[in-house]
């Protein structure tokens, strides 16, 4: 196993005089990005120095958006800063994991992000990155931050390090192949799935992160894993990240975590089919979270909806029931989908400011807006989608997100 080290331009900003220059940098480049290289050069005559010093105080800038207060103090690769965990789910994460175990292994930690969100729900970390770079980033961020005696670092591969001491493992595996393109078969992950599940087998409990757009079929089986729970996460209606949780830290098949507003809500549950009946005066579509785990049946017996088609996870309900889990639409009749009949009937209703949605129609929402030639001083949202396996179309109005 290698210490990691600093690369050496960045272990001088380190210095006090570095710290300096990083903190000139930051100034140049907030100011004026596109002279700050030329400015810079007032501060040193070390141009792989101020090279360093610009790069690192422009991710900086770029990642206050992602990482808050932390982002100044932190160093990044402009890999690790896009491949990291949004810190809130990490530290979400992070408080679950510490009610199950004390030591955890972060198998592949790129720049330390969900470790320093386990340092700090009071777990000790080992984190582990098989490329040198990231794990001296990751072990410059642990010292930057404060963490350095509950995150030991090492730059080593995660199928082999020694997990001895870990009563639990949480696995963040590459998702992009070397040209930077997503990978969406948990085989291709580095390392794949199948082989971090065997790592998991070795502690008590697990969580591997997985694409979110990972198949229901590709989630490891009970024989191959064990317990297995199943959540997808969204925040402010985006879903951004899956996860499975294995062993004495499962709890449920499925978990929807929706964060909207700072708010976070969870919806668990088997993933049933939901019943099927007619439309009604309400239309629901669910967050994608909900979605993603099949929960809508749980939803659909929350507010005593129903899907409209056994195949399309929109909720119709004649009655509006309050739901932090799917945005409500007070809707008409269904209508036939005819482009002639629809502009006809937005003429009358004097729409013009349209909003189109579609769920199970093959059409493109923004083409169909341009032929319906919305005109008036009044809004419509447009929802065409199946009801009983024919494409209809329902005209309406946000109820509120309730
Ligand atoms: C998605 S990133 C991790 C991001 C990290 N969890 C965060 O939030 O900052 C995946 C990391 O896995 C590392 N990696 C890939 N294969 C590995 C292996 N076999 N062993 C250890 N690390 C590996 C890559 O170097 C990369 O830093």
């Amino acid at each position: 196993m290698d210490e990691p080290a600093a690369p050496t331009p960045l272990a001088e900003l380190r210095t006090p005089e570095g710290a300096a220059l990083l903190a000139a940098a930051t100034e140049l480049a907030e100011r004026d990005p596109a002279r700050a290289a030329v400015a810079l050069r007032a501060h040193t005559a070390d141009p792989a120095l101020a090279s360093a010093a610009l790069n690192q105080a422009t991710l900086r800038l770029a990642a206050r958006a992602k990482f808050g207060a932390d982002a100044r103090l932190m160093f990044f690769t402009r890999d690790g800063l896009e491949q990291a965990t949004r810190p809130a789910v990490a530290a979400r994460r992070a408080a679950r994991l510490a009610r199950t175990a004390s030591r955890v292994a972060d198998l592949c930690c790129g720049i330390g992000t969900e470790a320093i969100a386990l340092a700090r729900a009071g777990l000790s970390v080992v984190a582990v990155d098989a490329d040198a770079a990231t794990a001296a980033i990751a072990r410059m961020n642990a010292e930057a931050l404060g963490l350095a005696g509950l995150i030991e670092v090492r730059h080593e591969d995660a199928l082999v390090t020694d997990l001895t001491g870990c009563d639990a493992v949480f696995a963040d595996p590459a998702r992009r192949d070397a040209r930077g393109r997503r990978v969406f078969d948990p085989e291709g992950y580095g390392p794949p799935l199948s082989a971090l599940v065997a790592r998991a087998g070795e502690v008590p409990c697990a969580v591997i992160k997985v694409g979110p757009g990972i198949p229901h079929e590709a989630i490891p089986s009970k024989a191959e894993a064990g317990l297995v729970e199943a959540e997808w996460v969204s925040i402010d209606g985006d879903v951004v990240e899956a996860a499975l949780w294995l062993g004495t830290a499962a709890r449920v098949p499925f978990r929807a975590t929706v964060m909207r507003d700072g708010e976070v809500r969870e919806l668990t549950g088997e993933g049933e089919p939901a019943p099927v009946g007619p439309p009604g005066r309400y239309l629901y579509e669910p967050d994608g979270a909900v979605l993603r785990t099949y929960l809508v049946s749980e939803l659909a017996r929350d507010l005593d909806a129903r899907l409209a088609d056994a195949t399309i996870g929109y909720l119709h309900a004649d009655e509006l029931r309050p739901t932090p889990f799917a945005r409500a639409y007070r809707v008409g009749e269904p209508l036939a989908f005819n482009v002639k009949a629809l502009r006809r009937e937005l003429r009358e209703r004097g729409v013009g400011r349209l909003t189109v949605k579609k769920r199970g129609a093959d059409i493109d929402p923004d083409a169909l807006r341009r032929q319906l030639k919305p005109e008036g001083p009044n809004a419509a949202t447009l929802i065409v989608t199946r009801v009983d396996g024919k494409r209809v179309a329902f005209l309406g109005e946000p109820a509120g997100d309730v």
